[in-house]
């Protein structure tokens, strides 16, 4: 745990740095597939995260948004692959640090699940010339979990690597000029990294397959970039898989990522942000309240890092006792953010009710 105060609830703030994050309550990356096809933020972005914040979250995050064009999942993801991008996400970051929130990005690379349709839209894969490209992997095996055509597919090099090592610098640098705080490499979902963490998805023979320091050389990597250009007074989180949830066969699983985590938190990485799962159809998850909190406690066991859980908490008292209990560090809520803006103001005003109202001055005459 980052904090050794152990009277910290949802509603306190934490400090990572030299950040102070309000409070622990953090919009939790979503996909929101509202891009034209460049990557640029839409008005859509401007007033979904905005609300968010507006709502009292300590951290709003946004959706994976991809560090070169072929790491999108969707031709409508967000991007940040040219200075562009940063400059029409900038006005974003500036309304959420107005609100008192602190703007953060999940940095992400779809791998072999990149290239599909929205999911309202069917979800499946484009092909190269019909609205698809070309996707990376660390296999040339095609990826488990697509039905219906694979889109054509090419077996990462080591210079491929490198190169994706570069573009989450190059986007980890644009997302600093654009005014994000804090960077979240996103390592978890059966997405480029956890194919290359996961056995079960990583057959290579070279540096970056077979042992475990093989397979997280590329995750250690990224992450080493991304703290390299991050400023020092500024955190970086990683999201990982806590397991592939395939107990059946040699997979990616706790005990991995606990040993990903101390990994992690000696590149300087500051908080490992727990869910699971996105790898294999054959996953077999336990879901629920709280169903991802005891991997987020397997990680925490002894790493010099701070935890984030997230999955299935809905309710302020819920997500005070994760706090309240040492269970985690900081909580991130995404569905629940979807169902309700203002999550964070109902849990200030549930968790907190004699101090000062949470609610913007605009909104208090309907609160007094
Ligand atoms: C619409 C939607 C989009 C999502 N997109 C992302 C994403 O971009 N990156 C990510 O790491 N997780 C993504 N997730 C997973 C959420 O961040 C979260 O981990 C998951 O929904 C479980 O938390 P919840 O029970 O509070 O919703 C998405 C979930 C939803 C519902």
């Amino acid at each position: 745990m980052a904090t050794t105060d152990s009277d910290a609830d949802l509603r306190s703030s934490l400090s990572l740095r030299e950040l102070d994050i309000p409070n622990r309550i953090a919009v939790s990356p979503m996909c929101q597939y509202s891009c034209e096809t460049d990557g640029l933020p839409t008005e859509w972005h401007r007033v979904h995260l905005g609300s968010r914040a507006v709502g009292g979250a300590g951290i709003v995050m946004t959706e994976a948004t991809a560090v070169e064009p072929r790491g999108r999942i969707t031709p409508h993801d967000l991007g940040i692959w040219t200075d562009e991008h940063a400059a029409e996400l900038e006005p974003i970051t500036e309304f959420i640090r107005e609100q008192g929130s602190v703007p953060a990005i999940q940095l992400a690379h779809a791998g072999q699940k990149a290239s599909k349709a929205k999911p309202w839209e069917g979800n499946l894969p484009l092909q190269p010339g019909d609205g698809g490209w070309e996707v990376l992997s660390p296999s040339p095996d095609a990826y488990p979990s697509f039905p219906g055509d694979r889109p054509a597919m090419r077996k990462a090099t080591v210079e491929d690597i490198q190169d994706v090592i570069d573009a989450y610098r190059d986007a980890a640098e644009r997302a600093l000029d654009a005014g994000f705080e804090i960077a979240e490499v996103h390592a978890a979902h059966g997405y480029l990294l956890h194919e290359f963490l996961s056995p079960v998805t990583n057959h290579r023979e070279d540096d970056y397959g077979g042992s475990f320091e093989n397979r997280t050389r590329f995750v250690r990597e990224v992450a080493a970039a991304v703290r390299e250009v991050w400023p020092d007074d500024k955190p970086v989180f990683v999201r990982i898989s806590g397991t592939d949830w395939l107990d059946d066969r040699e997979s990616w699983d706790a005990e991995q990522s606990a040993r990903l985590a101390a990994a992690l938190a000696e590149i300087g990485i500051d908080l490992l942000d727990v869910s699971s799962g996105g790898l294999h159809p054959d996953e077999r998850i336990d879901g629920g309240p709280n169903f991802q909190v005891p991997l987020a406690e397997r990680v925490d066991d002894g790493a010099e890092l701070a935890v984030g859980t997230v999955g299935g908490i809905t309710e302020p008292e819920q997500a005070d006792a994760l706090v309240r209990n040492g269970r985690a560090d900081l909580v991130l809520v995404g569905r629940e953010f979807l169902r309700d803006p203002y999550f964070g103001l109902r849990a200030a005003d549930e968790l907190d009710e004699e101090g000062e109202s949470a609610w913007p001055i605009q909104y208090r005459r309907a609160v007094q």
